[in-house]
């Protein structure tokens, strides 16, 4: 054994983000040993004794249980991580705080603002570590696209545009609800496209560009009734299937989102570009290892769009990895977090986006959504300084 601190893990979900973040504890020592803490998957959960067991087996977890509530009494276990549908978010992470635990949690932060509101309060009162999974910014592209933003290239910027596509629920004979399929029942998810998808794009937005000031949105529900998978009966769709939003920023520049998940042919083209006085900036998530830029100041005969290629040792985590022009993909950015929040251990400074960072976010979800349901902008009254 050496003079690492190790933490215990106990994750809670075992679905697709409760293997990639098994995968990112699992490289941590491997890529980032320098740090002074560990994980440890010590316990998994997942409801069916089989799935838990099967789980536990295959990612090498120390032990399983099917309540999550055991998870939160055992005393062997230091940090909880929420990778369970989003309407379990803040039962566990309240109760995980109220029993001391660090808290990972996957986005959206809650279903409403309300329910984001007592997660932030908890946490603070326990005083517990806390972040929450909204992995774009550990991109390395995306990070350096915060880079050169935060240097001043692009002078003052005008737009910011985002697009998060899809195409996985045109078809009406996709039911509702239930495994899998969660996220077209708004009990369990909260919302459709604007927690699930265009949550993610407020928070790179706003941590590159800053605060969002007011927004006006619309949105709308394709197919209006589903079969619901616990009732067997057709119900009334209650989440959005797309939603647009335009907005202002505190700086001044005009931001302009869409989400769906009825843009055929798309699979999960999450887009933005940035404009500014003197530079633009954009970036493609099927093709996440590339910054795209345009320099005006460049001269006149050679400008134009050039191609970044975002794997050189000075690119932002990229010393960590394989040689300059060899590609990292999308699980490295949740293997980032993992290491920045181990990281954030050390220094003990916080893991941003933390549940207040992401409390932020939430607040513009909730103004896009009443915005599209009264027809009116409304003000986000969000408070973003750096995080
Ligand atoms: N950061 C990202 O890019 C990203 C991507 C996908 C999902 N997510 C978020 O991660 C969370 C999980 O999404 P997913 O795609 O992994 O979903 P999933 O359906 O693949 O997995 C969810 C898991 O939670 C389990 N579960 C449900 N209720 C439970 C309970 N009461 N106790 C224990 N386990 C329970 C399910 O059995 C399933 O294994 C959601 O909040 C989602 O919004 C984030």
């Amino acid at each position: 054994m050496s003079d690492k601190k190790y933490i215990r893990i106990g994750l809670i979900g075992t679905g697709l983000m409760g293997r990639i973040h098994t995968n990112g504890y699992k490289r941590l020592a491997d890529f980032f040993s320098e740090y002074g803490h560990r994980p440890v998957l010590q316990a998994c959960c997942s409801r069916r004794e089989e799935k838990a067991k099967a789980f536990a087996e295959q990612w090498g977890y120390d032990s399983y249980e099917t309540d999550w509530k055991k998870i939160i009494e055992r005393d062997d276990i230091d940090a909880v991580d929420i990778c369970t549908p989003n309407d379990k978010h803040a039962e566990i992470a309240i109760a995980a705080a109220k029993a001391g635990k660090m808290i990972l949690c996957e986005k959206p932060l809650a279903r409403t603002l309300e329910e984001a509101k007592t997660m932030v309060e908890a946490v603070e009162e326990a005083g517990v570590k806390n972040t929450v999974w909204y992995n774009y910014r550990r991109v390395p592209a995306v990070t350096l696209a915060k880079q050169i933003v935060a240097s001043g290239k692009l002078g003052k910027i005008f737009h910011y545009r985002a697009n998060f596509l899809q195409d996985w629920t045109i078809s009406p004979d996709l039911p509702q609800g239930g495994d899998a399929l969660w996220r077209l029942d708004a009990a369990a998810a909260g919302s459709g496209v604007t927690g699930d998808l265009l949550a993610h794009c407020i928070d790179t937005a706003m941590w590159i560009n800053g605060g969002i000031k007011d927004v006006s949105a619309m949105t709308e529900t394709f197919i209006k009734e589903r079969v619901h998978q616990g009732s067997g009966e057709k119900q009334k769709v209650t989440i959005d299937d797309a939603c647009q939003f335009h907005c202002h920023f505190d700086n001044g520049s005009l931001g302009l989102f869409e989400a769906t998940r009825y843009a055929r042919g798309h699979k999960a083209l999450y887009t933005f570009e940035i404009n500014g006085e003197h530079a633009s900036i954009r970036w493609d998530l099927h093709d996440l290892t590339r910054l795209e830029y345009f320099d005006h100041d460049d001269e006149g005969q050679v400008r134009g769009w050039r191609s970044i290629h975002v794997t050189d040792g000075d690119h932002p985590y990229m010393d960590r990895w394989w040689i300059p022009g060899t590609s990292i993909g999308y699980e490295h950015s949740f293997i980032h977090q993992v290491a920045d929040f181990f990281k954030s251990l050390d220094t003990g400074e916080s893991c941003h986006p933390t549940f207040k960072d992401a409390y932020e976010t939430q607040k513009v979800c909730e103004a896009v959504l009443e915005s599209a349901n009264e027809r009116a902008w409304k003000d986000t009254h969000v408070d973003w300084t750096e995080k």
